[in-house]
């Protein structure tokens, strides 16, 4: 199954991604944690991709179309995809679909996390990760059971994102608005797009989206 999640900076694509991989075995294709991976290696797509992040603007369509395909090309045909974050703009929407079509596989679910933008702001800035094995955290909403140490890999190291404080998510969330919405009726005309409450618990909205996947 090959679905697509959804939603704006903070909506809870990454967890609700993360959980599927735990409970079902798919893959999660995050275009912002390869992006990241390259700006820490530094990579030449890396170099070209750090600053444009920084400010919260969109990389490249031919770059994040690129590092899909060859992540695509990793994976066995059986493998189900969970697309996190991609694609954002109508020129990704057409490439994923000739990417798909190169490679026999097609789209199952559109899922769109729906959100108060207002709540956002203050879920992506109390966000942090285990510097370790990648696991997410929140300082109000979902922090370690044991102070400190991280319920999946017991690390003690955790991070925090350069572009997750209040200015960069504003222009985050432009750019949601100006170039990513408008894709939602290109999946619409093929009606496989449902919509959950992604202001609902964590618990909830996996509910939410585990129903639209067994329905
Ligand atoms: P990317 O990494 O994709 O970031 P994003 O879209 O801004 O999304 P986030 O990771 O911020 O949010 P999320 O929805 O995953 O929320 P999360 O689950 O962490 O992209 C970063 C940058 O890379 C872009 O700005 C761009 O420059 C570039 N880029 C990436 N892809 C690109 C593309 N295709 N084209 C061009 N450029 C691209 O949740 C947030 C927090 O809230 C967490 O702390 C979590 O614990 C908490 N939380 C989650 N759900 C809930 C809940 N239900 N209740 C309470 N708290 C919750
Ligand atoms: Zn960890």
């Amino acid at each position: 199954m090959n679905i697509i999640l959804l939603g704006p900076p903070g909506a809870g694509k990454g967890t609700q991604a993360q959980r599927l991989v735990d409970e079902r075995g798919i893959k999660q294709l995050s275009t912002g944690d390869m992006l990241r991976a390259a700006v820490k290696a530094g990579t030449p797509i890396g170099l070209k991709a750090k600053a444009v992040m920084e400010a919260g603007e969109l990389v490249s369509d031919e770059i994040v179309s690129g590092i899909i395909g060859d992540a695509l090309d990793e994976l066995s045909p059986d493998t189900g995809i969970i697309f996190d974050g991609y694609p954002r703009t109508a020129a990704q929407a057409e490439s994923l679909d000739e990417i798909l079509e190169a490679r026999g596989r097609s789209l199952h679910h559109v899922i769109e996390l729906e959100v108060n933008e207002d709540a956002l702001v203050d879920r992506i800035t109390g966000r942090f990760t285990c510097a370790n094995c990648g696991e997410g955290y929140h300082d109000r909403y979902k922090l370690p059971a044991k102070e400190g140490v991280c319920d999946k890999c017991g690390s003690t190291e955790f991070k925090r994102r350069p572009d997750d404080n209040e200015e960069t998510v504003r222009t985050r969330m432009a750019e949601y608005r100006a170039k990513t919405a408008p894709i939602l009726p290109i999946y619409e005309a093929r009606s496989i797009v449902s919509r959950v409450d992604g202001m609902a618990s964590m618990d909830s909205v996996a509910g939410q989206i585990a129903a639209v996947l067994d329905a």
